[in-house]
């Protein structure tokens, strides 16, 4: 296999976090389509679907189906969001390469979303660790680690004591979240600085939504203190449904323009991945918020005006 070089890492997260949101029913067979239009762009990981209850997230409900339904590219981790030992189970049986169990920082957050306290979440993991590592590798997220749209700033002590027992559990990886876009660039460096003395860069996610316009500033601000893995979503389709005005995760395509004008290898062609955005608002039924798709890559320059070309 050949392994495109690449200075920081983008993992999609579209078809699970962009589309548990969505209002309209997007059919199996077209997230199967856009699940290996994305492997063939060659992502190290994508997250395909979550096993959660299908009353919480029904846009999600086919999640063994679409598991069962794509093309695995070697090379790509295909991972899926797991909320409990059920999820486990169900992710384990459809074959995902990666359990990405999920509780948030906040207590409020994780009873809306979870309808567990933190402590119940992790009691939950430690007894899924063992026997999923058996088949898979298991990611571990903070959700609403950087502010919760209830609770406010979330302290940096309780993020720090999850992840924590997150690396006491023996996971594979960590992902910060920030959930409903809280973070700033300060607060981001302060925070990745101290998450990075406990954890390698390799195995350290950050997960930034765009609701408040920060989404690519949280990126710089985290890779400049180090951290190299990011999730991002095609189109910048994304959002939590237990979160009060929760939109889409930083774009995929808009994030990968900025790596590569500012010199940063992603082993990721825009224009394939602008041209798969094209579809997107087919897909789900609306305009999308990504805005290279729209504007075209920087050099795509336009003809010069007729009038200007005969003058002088
Ligand atoms: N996958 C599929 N079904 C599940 C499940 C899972 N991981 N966990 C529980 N269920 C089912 C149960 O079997 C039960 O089904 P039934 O009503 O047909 O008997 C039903 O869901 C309720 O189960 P219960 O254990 O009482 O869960 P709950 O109602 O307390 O909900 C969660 C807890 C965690 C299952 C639910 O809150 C959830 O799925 N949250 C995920 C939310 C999410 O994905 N947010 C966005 C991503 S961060
Ligand atoms: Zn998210």
């Amino acid at each position: 296999m050949t392994v495109t070089p690449a200075d920081i890492m983008i993992q999609e997260v579209a078809p699970r976090d962009g589309l548990q949101i969505e209002a309209k029913w997007v059919e199996t067979s077209e997230k199967i389509r856009l699940i290996n239009s994305l492997s063939a762009i060659g992502f190290s990981r994508i997250e395909v679907s979550s096993f959660v209850s299908s009353a919480a997230v029904p846009s999600l409900r086919d999640a063994a189906e679409v598991f069962a339904g794509i093309e695995r590219r070697p090379g790509t981790i295909y991972t899926a969001l797991i909320p409990n030992r059920k999820g486990a189970e169900l992710a384990l049986a459809a074959r995902a390469d990666e359990l990405n169990f999920v509780m948030s920082a906040s207590e409020t957050h994780n009873r809306a979303n979870m309808n567990m306290t933190p402590g119940q979440s992790l009691a939950s993991l430690a007894e899924i660790v063992k026997p999923a590592h058996a088949g898979a590798l298991i990611n571990a997220t903070v959700a609403t680690a950087f502010g919760c749209p209830f609770e406010g700033a979330q302290p940096f002590e309780r993020v720090l004591d999850i992840v924590k027992r997150y690396l006491d559990l023996d996971v594979d990886g960590i992902t910060l979240a920030d959930t409903t876009g809280m973070a700033n660039p300060n607060q981001v460096s302060q925070l990745v600085a101290e998450v990075l003395l406990l954890v390698p860069a390799g195995k350290l996610t950050l997960h930034f939504h765009n609701t408040r316009g920060l989404g690519l500033v949280n990126v710089l601000a985290a890779y400049d203190t180090g951290a190299r893995r990011f999730d991002a979503a095609l189109g910048g389709l994304g959002g939590c449904p237990f979160a009060p005005g929760a939109t889409g995760n930083v774009c995929t395509e808009d994030l990968v323009n900025l790596c590569h004008e500012i010199g940063l290898r992603t082993g990721l062609d825009l224009q394939r991945l602008i041209d798969l955005s094209f579809g997107l608002p087919g897909l789900v039924g609306h305009e999308v918020p990504g805005q290279v798709a729209k504007a075209g890559r920087p050099l795509d320059l336009h003809p010069i005006p007729e009038r200007l070309r005969h003058s002088g």
